[in-house]
C-alpha cells in the first residue's frame, strides 16, 4: 500500500520511514521542511504543510495515498513557547487532514496521540478511557485531534487509529521535548561526561525505546479492524525515575557525573503527565508487547551514541 508521511523529518518520521521501506512499502515522505541530511533513503519528498488546506488536496490528488501516517505537529516545551502557532499545526493541521482524507476518499489516518493528552490527578497506571483535561496547548490540541478522528470515522466512515505515545528515546540529538532529559543523560554524558537534569530525581514519566514506538504505530496501523475495539490506544514500555535512568546510564559508563536541577516550567509540564500507562486494550486487540526495558535500551543506546559521536553526529 502507498503511504503518505507528514511531519516527516521528525524524530518518529525518519525512524518511521526506514521502518518502511525495510517492509517494502511505497513510502512517500513529506514536510513543510526539506529533506533532511540525515534521511539518507531514496524516498518521494513533498513540501506539505498541514496548515494549507489547497497544498494538501494537491498532494493528495497527485499521490493517491491508501493510508497516511499523520505526524506533524509542535511538541510540549515548544508548544508553550508558541500556543497560537501550535494550535494552528496540531489541531486546524489535523482537522485539514481529516477533511482531505473524506474529500478525496483516503482511507487509513493513523494518528500519534501523547501522554501529556491525559492532564494531571489522573489514577496511576492511567487507563485508556478517562476525562482527558490537559493543561498544554500540545495536549489540547491531542485531545481534540483524538476525539476529531473518531467523529471522522463514525460520521463518514474513515478508518482512524492511533497510539497515545509515552516520552521517546533514541540516539540523536535532542529535539527541545519535555522528556529530553533521559536523553541527554545517555548524549551529553557520553561526549561531555555529565550532564545536570531539567527536573527532580523523582520524576517518574512513562518512556519507551523509539524501535518499539515504531512498531507500535505499524502494528495498530495494520491490524485486522475487527480486531480494535476502540480508536486509539495507550501503549506503555518503562515507567523509571530520572534517578533510575541515571543509575542504569552510571552502570553502562561508570564515572559519568549525573545530576538534578528542577527547571519551574519543564518540571510542570512533567509533574501534569501520567507516572505510568495501563496498555491492556493494545495488548488485549491487537497483541502489542514491548521488546526494550530500561536496562535493554541503555545497552543499546550506549552502542549508538557511541558510534555518532566516533561519526562526528554528536
Ligand atoms: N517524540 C516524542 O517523544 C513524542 C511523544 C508523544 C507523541 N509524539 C507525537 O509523534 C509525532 C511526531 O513527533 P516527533 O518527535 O517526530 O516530532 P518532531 O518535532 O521531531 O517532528 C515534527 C515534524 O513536523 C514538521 N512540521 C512542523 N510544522 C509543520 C507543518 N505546518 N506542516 C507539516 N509539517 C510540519 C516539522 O518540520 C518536523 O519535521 C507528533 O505528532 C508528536 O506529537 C512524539
Amino acid at each position: 500500500m502507498r503511504v503518505l508521511i507528514t511531519g516527516s523529518g521528525g524524530q518518529v518520521g525518519l525512524e518511521l520511514i526506514s521502518f518502511l521501506l525495510g517492509r517494502d512499502h511505497d513510502v512517500i515522505a513529506s514536510d513543510v521542511a526539506p529533506k533532511p541530511d540525515a534521511c539518507t533513503h531514496d524516498v518521494a519528498w513533498e513540501h506539505l504543510d498541514v496548515t494549507q488546506p489547497d497544498e494538501i488536496r494537491e498532494v493528495i490528488e497527485r499521490v493517491r495515498p491508501g493510508a497516511i501516517y499523520h505526524l506533524a505537529a509542535i511538541l510540549s516545551a515548544r508548544g508553550e513557547q508558541i500556543p497560537h502557532v501550535t494550535y494552528e499545526i496540531n489541531q486546524t493541521g489535523t482537522r485539514n487532514m481529516l477533511e482531505a482524507c473524506r474529500e478525496l476518499d483516503v482511507q487509513k489516518f493513523i494518528f500519534t496521540s501523547t501522554i501529556a493528552a491525559f492532564g494531571p490527578g489522573l489514577p496511576d497506571p492511567v487507563p485508556n478511557e478517562v476525562s482527558m483535561r490537559p493543561t498544554t496547548m500540545y495536549g489540547i490540541t491531542k485531545v481534540a485531534g483524538e476525539l476529531l478522528g473518531e467523529y471522522y470515522r463514525q460520521k463518514w466512515g474513515l478508518d482512524f487509529r492511533g497510539v497515545r505515545f509515552p516520552g521517546l528515546i533514541n540516539a540523536g540529538v535532542p529535539g527541545g521535548g519535555t522528556s529530553d532529559y533521559a536523553l541527554h543523560m545517555y548524549t551529553s554524558g557520553m561526549k561531555d561526561g555529565r550532564y545536570e537534569s531539567f527536573c527532580h530525581a523523582d520524576t517518574r514519566i512513562p518512556l519507551m525505546y523509539m524501535p518499539d514506538a515504531i512498531r507500535a504505530l505499524v502494528e495498530v496501523a495494520e491490524a485486522p479492524r475487527e480486531k480494535l475495539r476502540r480508536s486509539i490506544y495507550n501503549i506503555a514500555a518503562f515507567s523509571p525515575t530520572a534517578g533510575q535512568i541515571a543509575e542504569s546510564v552510571a552502570q553502562a559508563i561508570p564515572g559519568v557525573d549525573l545530576t538534578f536541577k528542577s527547571d519551574p516550567l519543564r518540571q510542570a509540564i512533567l509533574d501534569s503527565w501520567p507516572r505510568a500507562l495501563d496498555d491492556s486494550a493494545a495488548r488485549e486487540e491487537w497483541g502489542w508487547r514491548p521488546q526494550y526495558d530500561l536496562d535493554g535500551m541503555t545497552a543499546d543506546m550506549v552502542l549508538q551514541v557511541r558510534q555518532m559521536i566516533a561519526d562526528g553526529r554528536l
